[in-house]
């Protein structure tokens, strides 16, 4: 006896059945990449054409909290950034201003990185800020 009826697992996937939800997938799928491109693309006239830095707090989070407290002035690896422009000077002696706060980021010290090859401009701009509001 011949099998006329192919199993039901042996059908093609539902949407080589379907050609028109396979054509409306595609159509959603490439509406949201133009939403998501259009939220990322800058504006036509705003100032910088690069994409938006993330927040200070969350470079911080990413970048310095695994060796600076941001809520204490204690020692963790580093010491704690609480206050630091209250307190106006490093631990060295060195004047606290955007600047100098800039130059750490940018140079690190002896036991801590320098940013300079993996932040950019923006990026560092917005920790020193955060830094500031600590
Ligand atoms: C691997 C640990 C480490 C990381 C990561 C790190 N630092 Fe440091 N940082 C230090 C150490 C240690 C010092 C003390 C000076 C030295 O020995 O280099 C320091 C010193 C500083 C100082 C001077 C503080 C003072 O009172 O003298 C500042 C400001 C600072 N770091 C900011 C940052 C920022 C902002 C980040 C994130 C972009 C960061 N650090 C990432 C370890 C680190």
């Amino acid at each position: 006896m011949v099998d006329r009826n192919p199993q039901p697992s042996a059908r093609p996937p539902i949407l080589l059945r379907h050609p028109r939800a396979a054509r409306l997938a595609l159509a959603a799928l490439f509406l949201a990449t133009l939403r998501v491109s259009a939220q990322t693309a800058p504006r036509p006239g705003s100032a910088s054409a690069a994409p938006p830095a993330p927040s200070g707090q969350a470079l911080y989070e990413q970048r310095c909290a695994i060796c600076h407290y941001s809520g204490s002035t204690a020692k963790k690896i580093g010491p704690g950034l609480k206050s630091l422009y209250a307190r106006g000077k490093f631990a060295d002696g060195r004047r606290v201003d955007d600047a100098s706060v800039t130059e750490w980021i940018v140079a690190g010290g002896a036991d801590m990185p320098g940013y300079k090859d993996s932040l950019r401009p923006a990026e560092i701009r917005a920790l020193v800020l955060y830094v500031k509001s600590l």
